[in-house]
């Protein structure tokens, strides 16, 4: 059935799944059967940004749309798939077959208990394949175990580095310097969130132009400091700031079309 927003709310602690009691979930549930999942990734980011970056920006996005939306939003789930980032100190990776599996567990554990929109806000690209991947198996597995849902059950994907208005936005303020991987678009969002990661700043050399991918190894090999044609060097709070409101302006659209929507 289509959805409305629930309503803008003060604090994002009024929104946060890992904060609400079982009664008030399923009370939520009477008037709203939408969730925000946010999903990221463990990983390395250059010399000089932080593991947790894929993660702590897809959580901020995330918290951003749910606070204008009143829509719930699940715990982070911060590991995703980073295989090809393991050969630096610091990544923690699933296999995609292991993301599935978890994807596949938590999405269903929603909609047992009657969520029916499942919006995804990710923030590696590394995520992508399996995530949609999930979606399917969701869809086979919901319908195989009889869920009431079933028949109204919908997932949907956003990446938020991905949105127009940010790619816009980055390719502005940075050019050809973005990149692909450890971008300062990306690492603005982290100083902006947590100021003591200001300090890892530094003027970096010249990146590797972006490339291809193959296993870890030879992605080390082929950039030896794990930046992709990068420089994070250019990042700044303040565009942080930006990027984050843009994100979650235009995720906040892509929601509310999701959720009304049959
Ligand atoms: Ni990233």
């Amino acid at each position: 059935m289509p959805q409305k927003f629930p309503g803008p709310v003060n604090t994002s602690s009024a929104i946060r799944l890992a904060l609400k009691s079982w009664p008030e979930v399923e009370d939520y549930l009477k008037s709203c059967k939408a969730i925000i999942l946010p999903i990221g990734s463990t990983e390395q980011h250059g010399p000089t940004g932080a593991i947790g970056t894929d993660a702590l920006t897809a959580e901020a996005v995330a918290l951003e749309v749910g606070v204008q939306t009143g829509v719930l939003v699940a715990p982070a789930q911060v590991f995703g798939m980073a295989e090809h980032h393991l050969a630096f100190p610091g990544t923690m990776s699933l296999q995609p077959s292991t993301l599935l599996l978890v994807l596949n567990d938590l999405l269903l554990s929603l909609a047992r208990n009657g969520f029916e929109r499942l919006f995804v806000i990710n923030g590696h690209g590394g995520n992508i394949a399996t995530i949609k991947a999930a979606f399917a198996q969701t869809y086979l597995s919901a319908r195989d175990k009889n869920f009431s849902v079933a028949k109204n059950l919908k997932c949907k994907l956003s990446n938020w580095f991905m949105v127009p208005e940010v790619y816009k936005e980055a390719a502005k303020l940075y050019g050809s310097k973005e990149g692909q991987h450890a971008t300062p678009s990306e690492i603005s969002l982290t100083l902006y969130l947590e100021s003591s990661l200001l300090n890892k700043q530094r003027l970096l050399d010249d990146p590797v132009p972006a490339g291809p991918i193959y296993g870890a190894d030879d992605f080390r090999k082929r950039y030896p400091d794990g930046r992709m044609g990068s420089d994070p060097y250019l990042a700044k709070p303040e565009h942080g700031k930006l990027l984050l409101s843009k994100a979650a302006s235009a995720l906040t659209k892509e929601l509310s079309d999701f959720m009304e929507s049959t």
